[in-house]
Parts: C-alpha cells; structure tokens; sequence
C-alpha cells in the first residue's frame, strides 16, 4: 500500500513502536527476572514522554478530525484514544509490576497494527488542511530511536 507524504513520520515511529512491542513480549516470555525488571523500569520511566508528540499528533490531527467527518470510523478512533491513556497507565506502573510486561507489549502491538491497518485508509477522509497540520506537526517529533 502506498504510503501517503503527511504518514511517513507517523509509519517510521510505528516500526520502532513495534520493535518496543516486541522487545517487550519476548523478555516477558524469557522469564528472566533481571531483565524484565531493567526493561520494565526504562519504559515506566521513558514512554509516556517519548510518545506523547506521537499520540497528540494523532489524536490532534487524525483521531479528532475524523471523528467529525463522514468516515466510518467514530468508535475506532474513540477506542484508539482510550487505548493511548491505558498504554501511559500500564507503562507508568510497570516500575511497581513488572508482572504486566507482557500485557503492555501487546497491546502496544495490537494498537499499532490496528493504526496501521485500519485508520491510515481513512486519512482521505482529512482536508488539504487538515493533512499539511498533520505533515507539520509530524515534522516536529524527535526521534523515537533515541529512547529505544
Ligand atoms: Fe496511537
Ligand atoms: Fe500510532
């Protein structure tokens, strides 16, 4: 599928999100204690803003507009809101229960796959305006590799 201009920057941040999912689920599995500890106490510490430019650009420039446009999607973007806050809940504790690693990356997963899959289709839905507010805010995030 082509990948329209104003995404790139949000697509790019989706891989490194889910190499954080990844990362997460298969230390969870390990079962080993120190390293679940080590990575669980990074993310409680890093994520909520590392992904906060990411999470306002959508939820500012794709999830709200869409909302009030004709596209099908109200209950998706209204969900994938909801799932922001839960994922900043459930990484912000992970320094007190590392027990929901697994939980976390999951859903970080699942979250993103879903963006990728369902809501990027929608972006047409946008005005030329709304879609250069998108570009803009997208070209002011700072790198997620740095954090991960
Ligand atoms: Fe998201
Ligand atoms: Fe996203």
């Amino acid at each position: 599928m082509k990948i329209e201009t104003e995404l790139l920057v949000l697509t790019r941040e989706h891989h490194s999100s889910l190499v954080l999912a990844n990362k997460a689920i298969n230390v969870a599995r390990s079962k080993d204690e120190a390293k679940i500890t080590s990575l669980s106490v990074q993310i409680s510490q890093s994520f909520e803003a590392s992904f906060a430019p990411h999470f306002k650009t959508e939820e500012a420039f794709i999830f709200r507009p869409l909302i009030a446009s004709d596209a099908d999607c109200q209950d998706t973007c209204l969900h994938l809101i909801q799932e922001h806050q839960a994922l900043n809940r459930l990484a912000a504790d992970l320094a007190d229960h590392p027990e929901e690693l697994l939980s976390f990356g999951e859903l970080l997963k699942q979250h993103t796959r879903t963006e990728d899959r369902t809501l990027f289709s929608n972006i047409k839905y946008l005005s030329v305006s709304q879609r250069q507010q998108l570009a803009q805010a997208s070209e002011q995030h700072k790198p997620l590799e740095r954090f991960f």
